[in-house]
């Protein structure tokens, strides 16, 4: 049954207040509900519907008087009296049977809840969407020591504890959690002076692994209040870290709950990437606060209203704290190789959907990368003071509300003047643009021909033109910047910008900093690309320019067998030299395009790309790399030594990643010893796991991976990381039987999503030994999404995403992964949300 945006009506009633009373038991949990029910005056129609799945229905009452409800699979209806009313409910249900992990669940002993999206109806009988927003007061019984739920503590006693939430919130925002738990306590006092108690809460072991997480929530509350002017509103802050979490986390109001890999983190046993990571998803997590929360969503074709700007907002706090110009670049990294690959492929759609079957197939790179890239075209379009004005006008007119994108857009026409009616369509209009740029130079005036056109995409075969920012600065022939960053707006399918008074032909450094998420078409010679490389002002394009050269010499290399360019080899080796450069700058540098990357090139080029050609491209490529710059890698690797104890802080990890990356490349020419040796001194797991992943790459490293299991068999997440280096580091043609072995391993465990992902995360990560012509990666990933759907839907829907790339491939791949799909999709009693995406892919 497919949802649209355009049947949206208004609830029937609105609800003021909700009690609830969990009585908790694994497999016969007790949820009695009180909820004060009113008509709702803007309502079209009065019939009273709560959803609800999975439920057993003990006993139902309307204003104190027992009644027999209409049950359905779906919820359950009945006649209510006029004007207000109280509904009463009393359910059962089964959380030790909840594989899912979406509603109430059981996570190695303890009780833990999952409502977004929609979730809360496996819990109890509720109108389980965004735009009904109540007061809530729980109750928790049980005889578990630690029982937390939403807003603050009201009471509690041996066998149960009160909790009252004062803030009106929509389902999906609610949580319990119940468990064994220790916690990391701090505190906050914020802007007004109010004292906020902080905890990080876990399962008893893993104390020593939340200083990090909890620093990075003060910073994030600091932040918040400095940059957006946004204060705490509870007494309290928890969060609490999930083994078992299909996502990385979620904001339930007070009380955030998160995957364990994306909180724990100790220099033993999380890399600098995963600190990074956590960071960030803290400071994500917390800002939803305000941006989701205290303004929350009308109904769920708005998410990206909060999940873009709540990116966008995470984005630049990371940028604050550790540098803007390698952020963006990392981002634009992720962006291109994953929210443009969904973008051209079957499963595009808008960033505001207008159609879905199941909600949490839109939880995607679209949504909330391409939500957060207009946001930041906007900041960048009004302006950062306008931006912060329109801001603050938001939050001043829809605190406490559910809004929409038109709100949103109205908010910034409102404080600025400026009509976003042409802006608005890219959150209606899918596929990634393309702006064609070509230029001319006559007698000191030069041209900027720019056309803008964006591709067919699934149900949207005419696409009108964009409202594209595009920065842009000129140098001139001995580097000198003779227009400065100027913002062009490009509105019209096509347009020509003049800029008056140049002394010589000027070098075009264009979509600076990334300025809007399109692709360029601006064939840039590789001589004005190394200058570019040499010279740029903008550190994004700087990059991008060594990355735009890098791809071109690995094309040639995969086409025509041809050697590597000059200019290139010459350009990365001036920059990696360089001191005057980050080392996390250089890092980037020094990063070549994935072999997904080369492959979308060559699809862009109209060819059909071979993995394994491109797969030994980049390996020799590497190994030339290793070569030229063998003179400077041992000096070079030792300048990156970081001294004194282990922080994460982004100096010492941009010293680290340039280190690690020169690892790789020295352990191509001197048999791993290096690496080896890196291994047994490392004293975190960054160096530890990097210098591994070295030997693997050159196939050795078999003492080193036994001696990884014994020395980290008893902690999870680093297990992970152990499953997964396997695979993607993995030969192409063994990348299949790795992963088959490693689901034979007795910690190979369905259930963890983490544990799934690490495995055919990394399967898929191995593009050569995913498509490796056999068909064998492909099959493996078949059996085992069929085995997880029937316990895990989201996540089967998740990672069978996978496939979406198929038509790119020869006809034999694409039999193949069409096979593959087809038999997902002819499984028995397959899931909604499986269906759904398997059936997209397919197209
Ligand atoms: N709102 C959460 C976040 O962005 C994501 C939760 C999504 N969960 C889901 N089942 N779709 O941080
Ligand atoms: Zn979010």
């Amino acid at each position: 049954q497919t949802i649209y945006l355009r049947d949206y009506a208004p609830p029937a009633f609105l609800i003021d207040d909700v009690q609830l009373t969990f009585k908790l038991a694994p497999s016969a949990t007790r949820v009695l509900s009180r909820i004060h029910f009113r008509p709702n005056p803007d309502a079209k129609d009065s019939v009273f519907f709560l959803h609800g799945e999975n439920l057993t229905l003990i006993r139902t009452a309307i204003n104190g008087n027992t009644i027999t409800p209409e049950v359905t699979d779906e919820g359950l209806t009945c006649t209510v009296p006029d004007g207000p009313f109280v509904f009463e409910a009393e359910v059962e249900i089964d959380p030790a049977a909840n594989t899912s992990l979406d509603g109430l669940y059981m996570s190695n002993g303890m009780y833990c809840t999952q409502c977004e999206a929609e979730g809360f109806r496996k819990i109890t009988y509720y109108p389980d969407r965004p735009d009904v927003m109540a007061t809530f007061k729980v109750r928790i019984e049980s005889e578990l020591p630690v029982l937390l739920s939403n807003g603050n503590p009201v009471a509690q006693d041996d066998g149960w504890a009160e909790w009252s939430d004062p803030w009106p919130k929509p389902a999906y925002l609610f949580a319990l959690v119940a468990g064994d738990l220790v916690n990391h306590p701090d505190s906050f006092t914020t802007m007004s002076g109010r004292d906020v108690a902080l905890n990080i809460w876990v399962r008893p072991g893993d104390e020593g692994k939340c200083a990090f997480g909890m620093e990075a929530l003060k910073k994030s509350m600091k932040w918040d209040e400095e940059v957006y002017g946004r204060e705490y509103d509870l007494d309290l802050f928890n969060i609490v870290a999930v083994d078992d979490f299909n996502m990385g986390a979620m904001e339930n109001k007070g009380l955030n709950i998160f995957n364990a890999a994306a909180v724990l983190a100790s220099p033993e046993t999380a890399t600098d990437a995963n600190f990074e990571r956590i960071e960030a998803i803290i400071a994500h997590e917390y800002f939803h606060n305000w941006t989701g929360n205290r303004i929350t969503c009308r109904d769920w074709f708005q998410l990206c209203l909060k999940e873009g700007l709540t990116v966008f907002r995470d984005q630049q706090f990371t940028g604050d704290m550790r540098g803007h110009a390698v952020k963006r670049i990392d981002d634009a990294i992720a962006l291109r190789a994953h929210q443009f690959r969904e973008d051209a492929g079957p499963l595009a759609h808008p960033v505001r959907p207008e159609s879905f079957v199941e909600i949490n197939n839109f939880y995607t790179m679209t949504v909330y990368e391409k939500g957060a890239e207009i946001i930041g075209m906007l900041r960048r379009l009004v302006g950062a003071g306008d931006y912060k004005k329109a801001l603050d006008l938001y939050f001043a007119r829809h605190d406490g509300d559910a809004a929409t994108i038109e709100d949103w857009l109205a908010v910034f026409t409102d404080a600025t003047g400026r009509d976003l009616t042409q802006f608005a369509r890219w959150y209606s209009q899918a596929g990634t643009p393309k702006v064609t740029v070509r230029d001319e130079y006559s007698n000191g005036t030069y041209r900027l021909h720019l056309s803008q056109s964006t591709p067919p995409t699934p149900g949207q075969p005419h696409k009108e033109p964009l409202v594209i920012p595009i920065a842009v600065g000129l140098l001139d022939e001995g580097g000198t910047e003779v227009v400065k960053t100027t913002l062009l707006e490009l509105t019209e399918a096509a347009e020509t910008f003049t800029f008056d008074d140049l002394s010589g032909k000027p070098i075009a450094s264009i979509q600076r900093d990334f300025s809007a998420p399109v692709i360029l078409d601006y064939p840039q010679s590789n001589k004005d690309l190394a200058f570019l490389l040499a010279h740029d002002t903008d550190p994004f394009n700087k990059w991008d320019a060594g990355r735009r050269l890098a791809q071109d010499v690995l094309l040639r290399m995969v086409r025509d067998d041809a050697a590597p360019d000059a200019a290139y080899l010459d350009g990365l080796a001036t920059v990696l030299r360089d001191d005057s450069y980050d080392p996390a700058f250089r890092a980037c540098v020094l990063l070549l395009p994935s072999e997904e990357d080369t492959a979308t090139a060559l699809v862009d080029a109209g060819q059909t790309p071979d993995p394994m050609a491109i797969y030994h491209a980049h390996e020799a490529l590497k190994l030339l790399l290793a070569q030229q710059l063998q003179d400077s890698l041992p000096r070079l690797y030792a300048d990156m030594t970081v001294t004194g104890a282990y922080s994460p802080d982004a100096v010492a990890t941009g010293k680290r990643s340039l280190g690690n990356a020169i690892l790789s490349l020295m352990s191509k020419l001197d048999g791993g010893k290096q690496a080896s040796a890196q291994y047994t001194d490392a004293d975190n797991m960054t160096q530890q796991l990097a210098a591994l992943a070295a030997l693997l790459k050159i196939g050795k490293g078999q003492p080193e991976l036994a001696a990884f299991e014994t020395q980290w068999q008893n902690d999870r997440l680093v297990m992970d990381k152990w499953f997964g280096l396997q695979v993607s580091c993995a030969a192409p043609r063994l990348a299949a039987t790795t992963a088959a072995n490693l689901t034979a391993h007795p910690a190979f465990d369905l259930k963890n999503p983490n544990r799934f992902r690490a495995v055919f995360g990394a399967l898929k990560s191995n593009t050569a030994g995913f498509h490796d012509p056999s068909g064998a990666g492909y099959d493996l990933l078949a059996d085992w999404l069929i085995k997880l759907d029937p316990i895990n839907p989201q996540t089967t829907a998740r990672v069978s995403t996978s496939f979406d790339t198929w038509k790119r491939y020869d006809p034999d791949r694409q039999a193949k992964m069409r096979g593959a799909l087809q038999r997902i999709a002819a499984t028995p009693h397959l899931s909604r949300d499986t269906t759904e995406m398997v059936t997209r892919i397919l197209g």
